[in-house]
């Protein structure tokens, strides 16, 4: 039988352990989890695409059916290449729901092979997010407890 695979797409910018609980949690539910670093040139980020994809691996090391690419362009045409079936996200917040139901339309209008499935997050993660912890970055605060160790590493070395 064909393997059922999902994407986790993103900025991960940087991975943050909220990223980490839905990926594994999406890791539970399909046989491949590909985690895609979006390479988005519009947006400014703090970290290169390379930091981006080597940061998420290094997170991610640990769990066996999961994988990182980065990709470019349209989310729904990386899945259709690379076979998935679903696009896993977390939902933090209310206020996270009309970009995203919005963005969930638009794909399924595109490819409505493509599933989204949204994950709550897990309550210890609520309120973490990748600006957040860049915020509290760059006023010196310690984000050790919202990050995988290879991204605190990073920091702590580039600050
Ligand atoms: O971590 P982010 O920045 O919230 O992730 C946003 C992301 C990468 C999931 C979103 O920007 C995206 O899907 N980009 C790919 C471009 C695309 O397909 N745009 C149309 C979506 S409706």
């Amino acid at each position: 039988m064909e393997k059922r695979i999902a994407v986790c797409p993103g900025s991960f910018d940087p991975i943050t352990l909220g990223h980490v609980d839905i990926i594994r949690r999406a890791a539970n539910l399909f046989d491949q989890v590909i985690v895609a670093v979006a390479q988005d040139a519009r947006k400014s980020h703090m970290l290169s695409i390379d930091e981006r994809v080597e940061l998420a691996e290094a997170a991610c090391a640990g769990i066996v059916n999961v994988i990182v690419e980065p990709f470019e362009g349209l989310l729904v045409e990386y899945c259709v290449r690379r076979r998935a079936v679903a696009i896993v996200k977390g939902i933090r917040n209310l206020s996270d729901i009309p970009d995203e139901a919005q963005m969930q339309a638009v794909n399924a209008d595109l490819a409505p092979g493509v599933e989204t499935l949204f994950l709550i997050a897990s309550p210890q993660w609520a309120h973490i997010s990748s600006s957040m912890v860049r915020w509290l970055n760059e006023l010196d605060a310690d984000v050790s407890r919202y990050v995988p160790e290879a991204v605190a590493h990073w920091l702590r070395g580039n600050g």
